[in-house]
């Protein structure tokens, strides 16, 4: 969570066209919507909107429309009063009147059931919440911030988000980019990370070298910041001070690139993907390694440590699933 002290990282670089935007849309009261993968910084420029814009001095609430199960969204959203459902003892306040004279940031927007979307799209269009059981419209002053990983536009083609909230809530879109295709920031954020890990943990700061730099331009970052944070902090972990760790912190980080788009909850997920055979798998493996290490196979930085397997062994399983680590090569050193 973002404290007051927290440096936004790139706002001149990786993100100045979103910054820009931000700061067009901030002062005005319309519902922004920020599209972004997992760990981009959606919640970031939440906040940022929010402390740019006349909303400032009341609250900021967030709320993960995706944590919520479908029979709490109401009640959550707009609260109840008492009796309204069993177990409802007290009234309750929702989000909306949480937030009000404040900004509501509506995180994961795409999770939300469509009978929900109905409800949260008359909020929307009248200003106005219920409680859940209650009689009186409350009116309510809130700056809408929502978020989301999903393509929306094409739930919307799909059926499973309604359009009408859809063009309410995409009045102003912003993109932020994925963290790989900001290789101008990977420095600054390995500094910052670094810097901010090594004081948390007490152990002396270590300067992040252009080797460094390198290997974390490599990487593809599918969790975007929130990873490399935490890559950062297993670096500094693992070098004890006397070194930044980054190929041993980088090594561990394997998963499933489907991940961040699993539903959360209540969905049957599709799993008609074909299964691929292990020599595949272990091929692809292999390769990613060998990526990361440039075609290095043997030492420190190479991909047999990377895998922890023998190098000997690594190459006769190249030989036997026909890796060409060759083309895993750099045309030239690039240390100069
Ligand atoms: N530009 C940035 N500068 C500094 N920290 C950032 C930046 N973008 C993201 N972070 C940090 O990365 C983590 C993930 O950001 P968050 O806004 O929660 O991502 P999202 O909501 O898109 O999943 C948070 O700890 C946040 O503080
Ligand atoms: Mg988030």
């Amino acid at each position: 969570m973002p404290s007051p002290d927290d440096r936004l990282i790139g706002a001149e670089t990786g993100l100045a066209a979103v910054m820009s935007r931000a700061r067009m849309v901030s002062r005005s009261n319309a519902p922004v919507l920020v599209f972004g993968e997992t760990g981009t910084g959606k919640e970031v420029i939440a906040r940022a909107i929010h402390e740019d814009s006349a909303f400032r001095k009341g609250p900021f609430r967030r709320v993960n429309c995706g944590a919520i199960s479908p029979d709490l969204i109401d009640s959550e959203l707009f609260g109840h009063e008492p009796g309204a459902f069993t177990g409802a003892t007290a009234r309750r306040r929702g989000w909306f009147e949480q937030a009000d004279g404040g900004t509501l940031f509506l995180d994961e927007v795409g999770e939300l059931s469509l009978p929900a979307q109905v409800r949260l799209l008359r909020v929307v269009q009248d200003g106005e919440v219920v409680r859940v059981g209650g009689e009186r419209a409350i009116r309510v002053s809130v700056r809408l911030v929502a978020a989301t990983h999903r393509d929306l536009p094409s739930m919307v083609e799909a059926g499973t988000f309604r359009e009408d909230l859809y063009y309410r809530l995409a009045v102003y879109p912003i993109v932020i980019p994925p963290l790989r295709d900001r290789h101008a920031d990977i420095r600054a954020f390995a500094e910052y990370f670094a810097a901010r890990a090594a004081d948390r943990f007490g152990v002396r700061p270590v300067p992040v070298s252009d080797e460094d730099v390198r290997w974390l331009s490599a990487y593809h970052w599918p969790g975007n910041v929130r990873e490399i944070a935490a890559v950062m902090d297993r670096a500094v972990l693992i070098g004890q001070g006397r070194a930044l760790e980054i190929v041993a912190a980088l090594g561990p980080t394997t998963r499933p690139t489907a991940a961040s788009s699993t539903p959360r909850h209540g969905a049957t997920e599709a799993t008609t993907d074909a299964i691929e055979s292990l020599d595949a798998a272990m091929r692809r493996h292999i390769e990613r390694a060998l990526r990361h290490t440039r075609g290095r196979i043997e030492g420190r930085q190479g991909a047999a440590r990377l895998l922890q397997i023998n190098p000997h062994t690594l190459r006769a399983r190249m030989r036997k699933l026909q890796v060409d680590w060759t083309s895993f090569r750099e045309g030239e050193t690039g240390d100069g």
